[in-house]
This record gives C-alpha cells, structure tokens and sequence, in this order.
C-alpha cells in the first residue's frame, strides 16, 4: 500500500490521475490480497513517478494549483502492458501464410530483415512499431533488431523519443542465413559492443546480446556472445529455444556433443538471470531445472506458437518450478500487438492441455509478473512509490458485444475476463508512459 503524504502541494505532486485502479502488488496464484482495485482511485505522480495511490474522494479536492488532472472516471487504470519477445523487423510480414517455422524463416522472415540494411527504412518501420505498441497499451519490450546495426539504432531512437522502456539488441547470425544477413564472430562482437556503449543504459534502454537462435550462430560466435556478457554488467540475452520438433533436432545434429538445446546456452555461458528465451516449448526435465535454477526468463508466445504449429507451451509446469515466465506477442511469428490478444490465445493453450489461467494471472503476467521475468519490477510493473508511472487507461466495452457481455459481468474478475478474451486495441482509451499521455484513441 501506499504511504500517505499528510498533505498534497506543488513539491509532491505534479500530475493527478483519476480512474478505477488495479494493479498486482504479487503474484495472485501464491497470496491472497495479490492485487489492489480501487473503483474510484487518484494516483499521484511527481516527475513521472508514483508518489500515491488513494480514494479519489478523500484528495481529490486537496490538488495544488498548476497539478495535470487525468480524468479517466469510469475507465480501468492498469500498469503498461510488458511484451517480453518480439521483432519490429517483422511488423510488415505478420500474418504470412501457410508455413513452419524452419520454412518461414527461409521465405518470409529472412527476405524481410534484409531491408533493414537501409536506415531510412528501419526509421520507417522502427517508428510504426512503437506507435503500435502504444495503441496497444504496451510500455515495455524486449525487441529482436535486424542484424544491421543502424536498425538497432532505428528501435532504440523511436523508444527514445516516446520514453518508452526497451531492451533490444542487433542479431548475431553468422551461419545458416542468406550471405547479406551474416555478420561474423568478429564484427558481431565489435557491433554489439559499439552498439552497447551507445545504447545501453541510456535513458529508459538496455542491451541485449542477441544471437538469433543456435543453428544460426557458429560454436565462436555463441563463444563471443558469452564474452561480451562477461564484460558489460548489467546486459540482457535474449535468444529462442525449443520451439519447434524440427529445430531441435537440427540444433542435435549441428551441436552433437551438447545434452540438449538449452545445454548449448549454457554451455557458452548465455543462461542466467536477465537472459529471455522465447519459446521454451520441448524442453526436458533437467532443462526445466536448469531455467529455474539460473533465475533465465521464459518468453510465452501463445499466438506465435499456435500460428507457426510449433507446439503447447506447459505453462503450469513452469510457474510450479519457479521459472520467470513472461507474456510475449513474437510479432511478426505472432499475430496481434495485443497483449490482451494474447492472453486470449494464452488461456487457449492452457485449455488443450488442461490447465486454467486465470484472469488474474493472465493480467499479472502481463505487468508484474512480466516485470519480474525481465528484473526490472524495482522500476515498472505496478502503482507502489516510487515506480516510473507507465500506465494503460481501458475501456472496457468499446464494442456493442463487449458492452452487453459487461453487462451481464458482475465481478471484477469477470470482467477481466471478458476483456482479455475479447479485447484488442479497440479497448486502448490512452497510453501513459512516465506519467505523459503518449497515446490517445481519441485523437490517434
Ligand atoms: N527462431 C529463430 N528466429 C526466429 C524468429 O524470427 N521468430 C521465431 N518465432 N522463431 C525464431
Ligand atoms: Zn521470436
């Protein structure tokens, strides 16, 4: 909960922002009192951070002259949505038909990321990206570039200008992709690490060591990628494993002296906390101790995974080992920006293999928990003091069936429910990133 100020004026607070509030203060599976609703809220920022968080009525009439009002009365406040996977290359190719991944990959993703060689283009595409994360309620990504270094400086620019929260880094891939996609083990470690001095750090940015996925990166490259975590504090990883039969039995087959796909991670030193794996899909027993006990983050990509027919994510067997898990959209493999999208096709995956995600989890997932994943819930993630004010301002019945199945809702989970199995970017009202609207429906 939060501390209360005895009173409000000019030194305490700057913007005010009236709404129903929730937000998860832990996670809802393992404590009872995980999340707090206020139905009439006034949250507080100073500098774009939370200094409070209380009834509306008991403040609302002590704002000092010259504080920003936000009057959301009737809409739902939540933190920003966090996106732990995607690749803003990939925006232009989503939903492409008819293949998996080994295929798409060939046909449809590599032919794309070539186009990011020219700048202009990746300030194009870069630009869009953030745009829709921002109609989407999405504060925070973990972004796949292109291997192109000036993409990577595309995504970090745009974030910049918006404030956004990114992690992203420049694909390493010196292998197994078309000659104008590869770098080598040795410009691969000059670029990032160019790249990392630029980028990371900076502002609201982190860098992470990207290398595509093992078949594209020879056994010196993943050596470098080891190196360089090594010599920067604080770096992320991000990489894919396990998502599909056919790649792993390749990943056997370029790799034959390693245990397991993940075993190669590990093996070059690329497993531990802030490194992001998306997928995560057919991983064995001993794999699933190893993501656990090196505190390695799962990227869940429910509508990638369906769209590409790699598999069913066990997300209950994860969650009861203790494994970081994040919700992830894996555009342009996944097929909506939308976070409450893909809570929707989460709970599918969940359905067919008998599990049942609640929507309480499903939103925690999405902003604590997606936080937690990533290490940075000392900063995003929910309302207490002190954290940076990103937040999503919904609306619950944009549409005329959303509006009479919220009729017939009548309890907050229920209607958390219907939002997440019906709601897209029609439910995004406004978009708030340290405090500043950055987004607005009305006016987009
Ligand atoms: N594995 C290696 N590269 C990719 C990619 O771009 N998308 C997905 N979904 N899987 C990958
Ligand atoms: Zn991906």
């Amino acid at each position: 909960m939060s501390v209360l100020p005895s009173s409000l004026n000019n030194g305490n607070c700057d913007t005010a922002i009236r709404g129903s509030f929730l937000h998860f203060i832990a996670d809802p599976d393992r404590q009872g009192d995980a999340c707090e609703y206020l139905e009439d809220g006034l949250m507080i920022l100073k500098q774009g951070r939370v200094q409070m968080l209380a009834d509306a009525a008991d403040w609302i009439d002590s704002l000092p002259d010259g504080c920003a009002l936000y009057d959301y009365s009737g809409r739902l406040v939540m933190p920003g949505f966090i996106d732990t996977h995607c690749h803003y290359p990939q925006t232009e190719m989503i939903a492409s038909f008819g293949l998996q991944l080994l295929d798409w990959l060939q046909q449809y993703t590599f032919p794309t990321e070539l186009k990011f060689a020219d700048r202009a283009y990746a300030d194009k595409i870069a630009e869009f990206f953030c745009q829709q994360m921002l109609a989407n309620g999405t504060t925070t990504s973990a972004v796949f570039a292109s291997v192109h270094p000036q993409s990577v400086d595309a995504i970090f620019q745009q974030a910049e200008r918006r404030d956004l929260c990114l992690i992203a880094g420049k694909v390493m891939m010196d292998r197994n992709a078309p000659p104008e996609l590869r770098d080598s083990a040795e410009s691969g470690y000059r670029d990032s690490s160019e790249l990392i001095r630029r980028w990371h750090l900076q502002g609201r940015g982190y860098y992470a060591v990207t290398p595509r996925f093992a078949p594209c990166s020879s056994p010196q490259q993943l050596e470098v990628c080891g190196q360089l975590l090594a010599e920067n504090p604080d770096l992320y990883l991000q990489s894919h494993v396990a998502e599909n039969r056919d790649e792993v039995a390749w990943v056997a087959q370029l790799f034959p002296d390693n245990r397991s796909y993940l075993d190669v991670y590990d093996t070059y030193g690329l497993l531990g906390p802030r490194s992001i794996y998306g997928h995560c899909i057919h991983l064995d027993e001993p794999d699933r101790e190893r993501m656990a006990e090196s505190g390695a983050a799962i990227a869940f990509c429910p509508t990638s995974n369906l769209f590409l027919g790699s598999g069913l994510f066990d997300l209950d067997e994860a969650l009861a080992r203790n494994i970081r898990v994040g919700l992830a959209t894996d555009v342009g493999a996944g097929t909506s920006f939308s976070l409450l999208q893909t809570m929707a096709e989460a709970y599918k995956v969940c359905q067919l293999a008998g599990q049942s995600l609640t929507p309480l989890k499903a939103f925690y997932l999405a902003t604590l928990g997606g936080a937690q994943a990533l290490y940075l819930d000392h900063r995003i993630g929910n309302f207490t003091v002190g954290k940076e004010a990103d937040f999503v301002v919904l609306d619950l019945a944009p549409t005329e069936l959303m509006q009479c199945r919220m009729e017939n809702a009548t309890t907050l989970e229920e209607r958390l429910f219907a939002l997440m199995m019906l709601g897209d970017d029609r439910c995004i009202q406004a978009t708030h990133v340290m405090g500043r609207r950055q987004y607005s429906r009305s006016t987009a």
